[in-house]
């Protein structure tokens, strides 16, 4: 055991790392038994999390239990609607410092409890850099709340109803009401937004006990698959199943898969990305076209579709999606169970067609994401042809840019603001350097004078990223961003931008003599962040473009679980 090294000696360190650690733990707990940590982000300020504390003293129980030793080891926790600038910002802290706290601890394995959008990513990043054994319990979606009579997506229907309010089709007071119902129950957003997704997407990569994934947080299920888990654990130490000999190409493909047929949020790509970083797998974004864009979309969630989480577990949940897609998994790919990812999906089912679409009555025929390349967006973009406008996926229209997201702000409705159904909206100095820490802003708000005429959807160009909630046809991540020198800041009201999503091309119709005759505007440049100092600082510095998923460039790849020196 990894643990012994602290423990296993009979010299002066051997005693100071037992006798501080025998606060309740019997003598015997040092007889190379394995000792768990279980990195929990339960936390008040992450209130989709706070419920984790429960579940850790299930996952203790299934560890004891297994003859093991459970530890809570609290991690980063990230709040999405609570931490400023935007809690991407701060993933890759996260994941650093649970990353370093997981190795410079004597445990053998580690059971990550995540939920919140950035949680888990950041949970996974770290654990693939340490690489000792380590399983994923998923915190659950929240039940689903009604207001008068109406499910509410979280996030989406936020995005919806303050969209109604500013189209005077529901009054404020309607609005603020409506408040109270959204938030149900403990668990993290009920939408296939970021968490939702991700919390599969751990699930998909092998990282979770198969058929956990989306249990509702408040279900019993989650307890029992809790304590399942920990006894898990404790197993994979002894058998020395490890993240790396998990998560292979072909399980990164896997999640791929899963991305496009649940219709999971863009966030997924940067987060897959910066995951496969850490253990040295070639992932790009052309996988996710390659791979993800011939998947039919077959669950009908919220923002893609109409039901919501309690639904897609009800219906079957991810296994059930699975048994549909089967012959496009990688057979080979295991779990942390140690066997294949698709053994046992015969005896999945689907048990509402409306949730969970079959293979041949699908949403839509063909889903996931859509990589756009052009001379706007050299590096990559990305677009959700699920969430976009079908009349609006290939379309010419005059640039309207906006510097920064104040400067948005301050003109968006602007009665004067010369825009029309064609044009097509540019956001930029809203990615990881440029904002600090790509927020999701690039689901722009409508201009109040469309909203007015009717329009409910245009074109919409960011280098930022977007809610897994949200919806329209938004072109983002795209790099490199403005403030990395991309062509995104060269763009001037009136230039005429060209998608093409079939196409998947992405091009403003200027010569490209023209575009580098173009600098910067003054009201771009001096919209960047600047920093002098602390995470800030170190982030803005080294922090990688969206095609490559945004870590940073000196925490790609893993340092194993040694640590440099003994301590003492
Ligand atoms: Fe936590 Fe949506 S705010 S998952």
């Amino acid at each position: 055991m990894r643990s012994a090294h602290w423990y296993g000696g009979k010299d002066r360190d051997g005693f100071i790392h037992r006798a501080w650690m025998r606060r309740g733990l019997p003598k015997d707990a040092f007889d190379g038994r394995p000792h768990i940590a279980i990195a929990n982000t339960a936390s008040d300020l992450t209130p989709c999390n706070s419920h984790l504390n429960e579940v850790m003293e299930y996952v203790k129980n299934g560890i004891w239990e297994a003859g093991g030793v459970p530890l809570n080891m609290p991690a980063v926790s990230l709040g999405e609607t609570l931490v400023r600038p935007t809690a991407m910002l701060w993933r890759n802290m996260a994941a650093m410092a649970t990353e370093e706290l997981i190795r410079a601890n004597p445990i053998d394995g580690v059971v990550l409890l995540g939920g919140c959008d950035k949680t888990i990513p950041s949970l996974l990043m770290a654990a693939s850099s340490v690489d000792i054994p380590a399983l994923v319990v998923p915190g659950g979606p929240m039940l689903t709340g009604t207001f008068q009579g109406t499910p509410l997506g979280c996030g989406t229907d936020v995005f919806r109803l303050s969209e109604e309010v500013r189209a005077k089709k529901l009054s404020e007071a309607k609005f603020l009401d409506s408040e109270s119902a959204m938030i149900r129950s403990r668990g993290h957003c009920n939408t296939m937004g970021t968490a939702s997704t991700m919390g599969i997407m751990a699930e998909a990569l092998g990282m979770v006990i198969p058929g956990i994934a989306g249990t509702p947080a408040p279900d019993s299920r989650l307890l029992q698959y809790s304590q399942e888990s920990g006894r898990r654990i404790v197993e994979m130490v002894h058998e020395g199943l490890k993240p790396s000999d998990i998560m292979v190409k072909g399980s990164f493909l896997n999640a791929i898969v899963a991305l496009a047929g649940i219709g999971g949020s863009t966030n997924a790509v940067v987060h897959l990305l910066a995951i496969a970083g850490r253990l040295g797998i070639d992932l790009t974004l052309d996988d996710f076209d390659r791979t993800g864009s011939r998947v039919p979309l077959l669950v009908n969630l919220q923002p893609a579709g109409k039901y919501l989480m309690e639904d897609f577990h009800r219906a079957g949940g991810l296994r059930a999606v699975f048994k549909e897609l089967e012959d496009l998994l990688d057979p080979k790919a295991i779990t942390v169970l140690g066997t294949p990812l698709v053994k046992g999906l015969s005896e999945a089912e689907i048990y509402d067609t409306d949730v969970i679409r079959s293979r041949k009555e699908p949403l839509q025929p063909s889903a996931g994401i859509a990589v756009l390349r052009g001379n706007l967006a050299p590096l990559g973009a990305v677009i959700k042809p699920a969430a976009a406008s079908a009349n609006l996926l290939k379309h010419r229209g005059k640039a309207m840019v906006f510097d920064s997201i104040e400067d948005f702000k301050a003109r968006i409705n602007d009665p004067n603001l010369d825009v029309d159904e064609n044009s097509v909206l540019i956001l930029r100095g809203c990615g990881p350097k440029g904002y600090p820490g790509m927020p999701e802003v690039s689901n722009m708000p409508m201009p109040q004078k469309m909203l007015d005429k009717g329009v409910r959807d245009m074109v919409r160009i960011c280098d930022g990223r977007m809610s897994g909630t949200a919806y329209g046809t938004v072109v983002l991540h795209v790099a490199p961003e403005a403030a990395a020198g991309g062509p995104l800041g060269l763009v001037q009201t009136g230039d005429f931008i060209e998608l093409d999503v079939e196409a998947r091309t992405l091009n403003i119709d200027v010569s490209d003599a023209d575009l580098a005759a173009r600098k910067p505007n003054t009201a771009t440049v001096d919209g960047f962040a600047k920093s002098a100092r602390g995470w800030q600082k170190l982030y803005i510095d080294h922090v990688m473009q969206a095609d490559t998923g945004c870590d940073l460039d000196f925490l790609v790849g893993s340092s194993g679980e040694h640590i440099s020196r003994e301590s003492h």
